[in-house]
């Protein structure tokens, strides 16, 4: 059995629903009791509190790790979950990570994130570490202000990055989740070509017309 946390979110749906249509039993993890593909059992707990992790824990082989944005910053201690998940029996172990603790190795949460994979390194499980840039999904964010004033707001309108889609990140996680060969690997990932904010927002506006 496999562990998805964060299911319900921009990786952990797709990623869910890969590893369900690979015939793999699949627990889902996420605060709030939502739908998930058929076959997928849905277990509601916070990483927050890496104890109540116990039922989803139960008789897994593997584990599919994504911290919400703010974990570290509320001193949860994500490291225990990882202690939570060796001592159910959990063999590998998939972390996400950011590209930001390599382009950005010195704010808090990038700080706090090498050390968790450092952890993870030294927990004698085995891992891989994804290492995904900015995500294409990030472009919701503006989907209010869109709306409401047509208007697209971001500090450097012609600075690119090659985006990511989501579902992408999820195909990797899968294989990693799956695949032997992807024992101890570190992966950045990205998109496929470098878009600037000011050619998404002419994107979106070609799309709305
Ligand atoms: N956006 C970017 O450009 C970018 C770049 C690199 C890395 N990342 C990393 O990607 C991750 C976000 O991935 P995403 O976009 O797939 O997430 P998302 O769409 O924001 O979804 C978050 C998921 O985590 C669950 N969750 C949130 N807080 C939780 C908690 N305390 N305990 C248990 N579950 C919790 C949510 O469900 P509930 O709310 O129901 O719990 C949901 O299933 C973050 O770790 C971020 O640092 C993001």
């Amino acid at each position: 059995m496999i562990v998805v946390t964060g299911a319900t979110g921009n990786i952990g749906r797709p990623l869910t629903q890969a590893l369900a249509a690979a015939d793999q039993q699949v627990t889902a993890v996420s605060r709030h009791t939502a739908a998930v593909p058929e076959g997928v059992r849905h277990v509601a707990a916070d990483l927050a509190a890496p104890a109540g992790l116990k039922p989803a824990l139960a008789g897994a082989k593997a584990l599919f790790l994504l911290l919400s944005g703010d974990l570290h910053a509320a001193g949860a201690g994500p490291a225990d979950i990882i202690g939570q998940a060796a001592a159910s029996g959990v063999r590998r172990v998939v972390l996400l990570s950011t590209l930001g603790v390599v382009t950005r190795p010195f704010g808090p949460t990038r700080i706090a994130m090498r050390a968790l994979e450092d952890t993870l390194r030294e927990s004698g499980l085995e891992w891989a570490i994804l290492r995904p840039g900015g995500f294409a999904s990030n472009a919701l964010w503006w989907a209010e202000s869109v709306r409401a004033q047509q208007v697209v707001a971001a500090p450097f309108g012609d600075v690119g990055v090659p985006i990511i889609d989501p579902a992408d990140i999820a195909e990797v996680a899968a294989a990693c989740l799956l695949e032997d060969r992807h024992a101890g690997g570190v992966y950045e990932l990205t998109g496929p070509e470098v878009i600037t904010p000011r050619q998404q927002a002419a994107a979106i506006a070609g799309a709305l017309g």
